[in-house]
């Protein structure tokens, strides 16, 4: 979602800027700008609806030049997408960027208009502005005093950054729910939502924590914790590896493309030096939390989207393989209900960005609630979520660029199968259960790398959706969620309306559906489950639906006119099946959007980082 670069420097930092908002684009936006003064001080503002390049070629068309400023890529929340909307915003010398959302900005915004403000845009953001600029006519002071007297009055998120023309060598900032680091560099700082916009300019980063207000200049940083009081954040030195070439595809023609067909190596990395002699390790892990693991009697997921459904297929897993219960929660529902802490309770939350919201929110809230531990599995390592967790476990699936999960959700689920039998270790599973399993695990990169030898296959189906404005995607036990997750993809990406069901659940209504143009997906293996859903695709065809069958081989389907087998290979070992046939699903979606022509990479309306709730 939105991403926030500020920068004050001895040198021109306009290009960097620009430079910043490219690399913050795989977040998700749908406007951008900048604001600098120069070094007559004069404020250069520009802004652009529409992606970051066309920004840069109005850059090349009215140069814009500074020593100090700060940019932003905006994805609306408040207000249309438009340019006046777009940010920095502006109340006389004072100029604001802002991620989040001010929830009081109507009633703000109320008072500031009995005083004689006019918002020209329909932001919660300008009111900032504005409410700086009253504070500092009112009452005076430095930026970092103004911010600590105005928050109060702020309800909501935000990671701000502002500048004061009249003042121009000083970024002031600061964050609640939304995050902000400082990157520190050669005469210069630098500030950013993500450092993955400082990555050319910084590798010594300041983390700033909730309330924290901050004054940068091109060679000082001072930071003060929400009651005012002059605090040391630690200085972090990261070489975050700088695989986020905007310009490289290789031979792909988009990023989810390149992502799905990673997936092996991505899980080679995540395995590397945690199986050993049979057994899984967690080096990250220090021996502390295997006494804690050892007392886990319930273990309670939280998630959001794609994350949510790799907790939903480790449910299956911890009940069958260690037999602990466990219930994963949608986020954004969890925070908001009153819910119970089961005895003996491990909260484990998942996210493939640690930025989630809601996620977020839902960690905080659960402290001191009286579960045993908090767990973070995530694929950022200087996330919130990570570094606000008790324990994390990292997947590797490097950075994800398509606003689509594929390898961090085929990453998330191998750490957690990888998990399951890390606690069964410790609380005695038996022994070749636990060597099966594990075996399972190793051959995963090598069972993906064999899918990919039906992607034509897939291809030339994908023609048959090009009309369709509905898919039904039907799997059971653990590939229940697999089938939430196809249904996730395939609507995200081609904007065909999608539902997944449990197969069981067909007859309680969904089978009302049924008729030739809603393509039926069945996610079957050859399981204990497999002639219940032979009879579920009867109950299909007997009301002339199309099917399409994702199974082995040998499972036993014939093709007909409206059967259509997707066939992977034989003998599959089961547990590993919600990993193995997530591939398939993810080229289903891929080639339907391609011969849909839509945006893969950027969809429509979404944003790959949440946020805000
Ligand atoms: C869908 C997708 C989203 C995310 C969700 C949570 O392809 O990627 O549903 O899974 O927004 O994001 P994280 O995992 O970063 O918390």
């Amino acid at each position: 979602m939105c991403g926030i670069v500020g920068a004050v420097s001895k040198r021109d930092i306009a290009q960097f800027l620009l430079a910043g908002l490219r690399r913050l684009e795989y977040r998700g936006y749908d406007s951008a700008g900048l604001a600098t003064v120069d070094s007559k001080g004069k404020l250069n503002r520009l802004r652009r609806v529409g992606k970051v390049e066309v920004l840069m070629e109005a850059a090349k068309k009215y140069p814009i030049q500074g020593h100090i400023g700060i940019a932003h890529t905006r994805w609306a929340t408040h207000g249309k997408l438009t340019e006046i909307n777009a940010h920095p915003h502006i109340s006389e010398n004072i100029v604001v960027a802002h991620n989040g959302i001010i929830e009081n900005y109507k009633f703000l915004y109320e008072r500031l208009y009995r005083k004689g403000y006019r918002c020209m845009s329909e932001t919660d953001t300008e009111i900032i502005a504005h409410l700086v600029h009253w504070e500092q006519k009112q009452r005076g002071g430095t930026l970092a005093e103004i911010i600590l007297r105005i928050i109060p009055q702020l309800y909501g998120t935000y990671g701000i950054i502002i500048m004061d023309v009249h003042n121009s060598n000083v970024l002031t900032a600061t964050c609640s729910g939304s995050p902000l680091v400082i990157g520190c560099g050669m005469d210069a700082n630098f500030l950013a939502s993500d450092p993955i916009a400082l990555l050319p300019v910084a590798h010594r980063f300041v983390f700033i924590e909730e309330g924290d207000i901050i004054e940068v200049t091109h060679c000082t940083i001072k930071i003060w914790n929400k009651f005012g009081q002059s605090v040391n954040r630690p200085e972090v030195e990261y070489f975050i590896k700088d695989d986020y070439d905007i310009e490289s595809k290789g031979p792909y023609q988009h990023y989810m493309q390149k992502e799905i067909f990673e997936q092996p190596k991505v899980i080679k990395d995540t395995l590397k030096n945690r199986i050993i002699n049979g057994a899984i390790i967690f080096p990250e892990f220090g021996q502390s939390i295997n006494k804690l693991l050892s007392k886990v009697k319930h273990i309670q997921i939280i998630a959001c989207g794609t994350s949510y459904h790799s907790g939903m297929v480790s449910k299956y897993w911890f009940e069958e393989l260690v037999r602990i219960p466990c219930d994963v929660e949608i986020a954004s529902e969890f925070r908001y209900r009153k819910f119970v802490v089961r005895k003996d309770s491990l909260l484990i939350v998942l996210s493939q960005s640690g930025e989630t919201a809601d996620t977020l929110a839902a960690l905080r809230i659960t402290k001191n609630m009286g579960y045993l531990s908090s767990l973070a599995i995530c694929n950022v390592d200087y996330s919130s979520l990570v570094r606000e967790s008790d324990f994390c476990l990292l997947i590797k699936a490097g950075i994800e660029i398509g606003v689509a999960s594929t390898k961090a959700f085929t990453n998330q689920l191998t750490v957690l199968l990888m998990l399951v039998i890390y606690i069964g270790q410790i609380k005695g599973m038996n022994s070749k259960i636990q060597s099966s399993v594990i075996h399972a695990i190793t051959l995963l990169p090598d069972y993906i790398e064999q899918v990919f030898s039906i992607e034509k296959g897939i291809a030339n189906l994908s023609k048959n959706f090009i009309d369709k404005q509905h898919a039904l995607f039907l799997g059971r036990g653990s590939l229940y969620p697999i089938a939430m997750e196809g249904a996730l993809k395939l609507k995200e990406i081609s904007y065909i309306h999608a539902e997944a069901y449990a197969a069981g659940e067909l007859k309680h209504g969904p089978l009302a559906l049924i008729n030739m143009n809603i393509p039926v997906i069945v996610i079957v293996t050859k399981n204990n489950l497999l002639d219940k859903m032979k009879s579920n695709i009867e109950e299909i065809l007997a009301r002339g639906g199309n099917v399409y069958i994702f199974s082995e081989y040998n499972s036993g389907f014939i093709e007909s006119d409206n059967i259509k087998i997707i066939p992977l290979f034989e003998n599959i070992e089961t547990i590993i099946t919600p990993i193995v046939y997530t591939i398939p699903m993810q080229l289903l979606a891929y080639h339907i959007a391609l011969v849909k022509k839509t945006d893969i990479d950027k969809p429509r309306n979404l944003a790959k980082s949440v946020t805000v709730e």
